[in-house]
């Protein structure tokens, strides 16, 4: 605030430099704070007993000195103290230059109308009613207190008891095994990049694969390889001999309705990725997010069920089937390994968000979780038949696209020379998104496929959707085989 301002007429000095030098004096003490305003100089002329010129002289004074800054019509504000004007700015692009995003980041999803660019739930599925009542039922509780309270970082225990009881009656949890909660598997990738890749390490990965699971070991400094992904998941042959020549620290593998291809890992090759990966001493880390999203088909035993010694990380979370905002998610390993990790994420956030944690375990020991999943797969399944149905029926002749037996993702290849980037751009000026192949990609470009998430649309709109793509695919297939010379191909 403006101190008392006084000033004396015998004193020698112009009174407007006495009213200059104290309100400088005033901000350079922080009596008065960057972006306060001044009194205008009517109003502090007539406070002062003093002509309207001389108050108007010392704030001149004051704003070629980069003091104050008057903007017409709203008044004169503080700009900062001398001190202030004299010291730089920091030069934040030379301090952190932009980094090169890995190849292909995936941008926001634009504002497509009907978007197959996000493979999360629809929302219009939540369960808001039973959301709410859980929700209350857990701020009404006896533990709220504690819940609001820091916890430990492993975890809400009540939870963490529940995931690794139900991860035991399943045959995942070994004797030896615990748990961490995360903040998604999102968070589990960060900090089994932490704990076992920040050297430079060599980490396999799917190609193509989740960016999000890409660009986390890309950051770290890993050295990523990519092992290609056939209509039968990863390709069990060239995963053998790609750890027989890398002699990898670890290996990630989603064998259910692995995203962006929808494919699975028949059991035959789980175990032999199991054998392989034993024998080389190689970390399994199993990604099974989409695992209670099968459709049809026989289950097929985890990676980690199926390993002799229990040693593969068993990731999960709630987000593809509840409410993925929440950011719940688990990993459940070896205790040593468990303890590293939990180390690094206490190092990094203290713990997950315990209400989230205590919402979901009521979510589910209440018997709403088993019931809304029920709901969740039989939604899954009609989106998965609309856009296979739609694909076959829509797609360019020549197109191929995988037949997954759960989750929310298909992957189309387009016959060349279409690529996908291409006609992602046109799809998206004509209200329908997706997100081409190269988004995916490790070493392959992946030019001509794309990748359709299905879970968020209703059938219809996924039918109008494909409709849309198959009149845009064709038609620039069509241009480009005329351009070619190929008018005899036209579809
Ligand atoms: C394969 C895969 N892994 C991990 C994630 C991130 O999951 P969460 O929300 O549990 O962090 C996703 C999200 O789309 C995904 O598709």
């Amino acid at each position: 605030m403006l101190p008392l301002i006084q000033f004396d007429p015998q004193r020698g000095m112009p009174i407007y430099r006495q009213v200059y030098e104290q309100i400088k004096s005033a901000i350079d003490s922080h009596k008065l704070n960057h972006g306060e305003k001044l009194p205008a100089t009517r109003e502090l002329a007539g406070l002062l007993g003093l002509n309207r010129t001389t108050i108007a002289a010392a704030y001149e004074l004051l704003e070629s000195e980069g003091l104050i800054r008057g903007h017409v019509g709203r008044g004169s504000f503080v700009e900062g103290p001398a001190a202030q004007q004299d010291s730089k700015r920091l030069d934040w692009e030379t301090l952190i230059p932009a980094e090169e995003s890995p190849a292909g980041s995936p941008s926001r999803a634009g504002a497509a109308k009907i978007s197959f660019a996000s493979s999360r739930p629809s929302e219009m599925l939540f369960p808001l009613d039973e959301f709410r009542a859980t929700c209350r039922e857990v701020i009404d509780s006896a533990e709220a207190a504690q819940i609001l309270q820091l916890g430990p970082a492993g975890g809400y225990a009540p939870l963490r008891r529940y995931l690794l009881e139900e991860a035991r009656r399943q045959g995942i949890a070994r004797p030896g095994d615990d748990i961490l909660i995360t903040s998604g598997c999102q968070q589990a990738f960060d900090l089994i990049q932490r704990v076992l890749a920040s050297n430079g390490e060599t980490v396999l990965l799917e190609d193509p694969v989740y960016p999000g699971l890409r660009n986390v070991f890309v950051r770290g400094g890993a050295r990523v390889v990519g092992v290609p992904v056939s209509d039968q998941g990863v390709e069990i042959d060239t995963l053998a001999r790609i750890i027989e020549k890398e002699r990898p620290r670890l290996v990630v593998l989603t064998p259910n309705f692995q995203n962006p291809t929808g494919t699975t890992m028949p059991e035959a090759s789980r175990r032999a990725a199991i054998v392989m990966s034993r024998r080389a001493g190689v970390v399994v880390v199993e990604n099974d997010l989409y695992g209670d999203l099968r459709y049809r088909g026989q289950e097929i035993p985890p990676l980690k069920l199926l390993d002799p010694l229990g040693e593969t990380v068993f990731l999960s979370s709630f987000s593809k089937i509840a409410f993925p905002g929440l950011r719940v998610g688990w990993a459940i390993g070896p205790q040593h390994f468990i303890a590293r990790l939990t180390e690094a994420k206490e190092a990094s956030d203290l713990h997950s968000d315990q209400l989230s944690q205590a919402v979901l375990l009521r979510f589910a020991i209440s018997g709403r979780l088993a019931a809304h999943l029920q709901k969740m797969v039989a939604s899954g399944a009609e989106r998965l038949e609309a856009c296979v149905a739609a694909c076959a029926a829509k797609l360019p002749p020549m197109s191929r696209f995988t037949q997954p037996e759960g989750g929310m993702n298909v992957w189309v290849k387009l016959p060349e020379p279409l690529d996908a980037a291409d006609l992602a751009a046109r799809a998206e000026r004509e209200g329908v998104s997706f997100l081409p192949g190269r988004h995916f990609a490790i070493a392959r470009p992946h030019t001509h496929e794309l990748r359709l998430s299905f879970a968020g649309l209703d059938p219809q709109q996924i039918s109008t959707g494909l409709s849309v793509l198959g009149r845009i695919f064709r038609s620039e297939l069509n241009d480009a085989l005329e351009r070619s010379g190929d008018t005899h191909v036209l579809v």
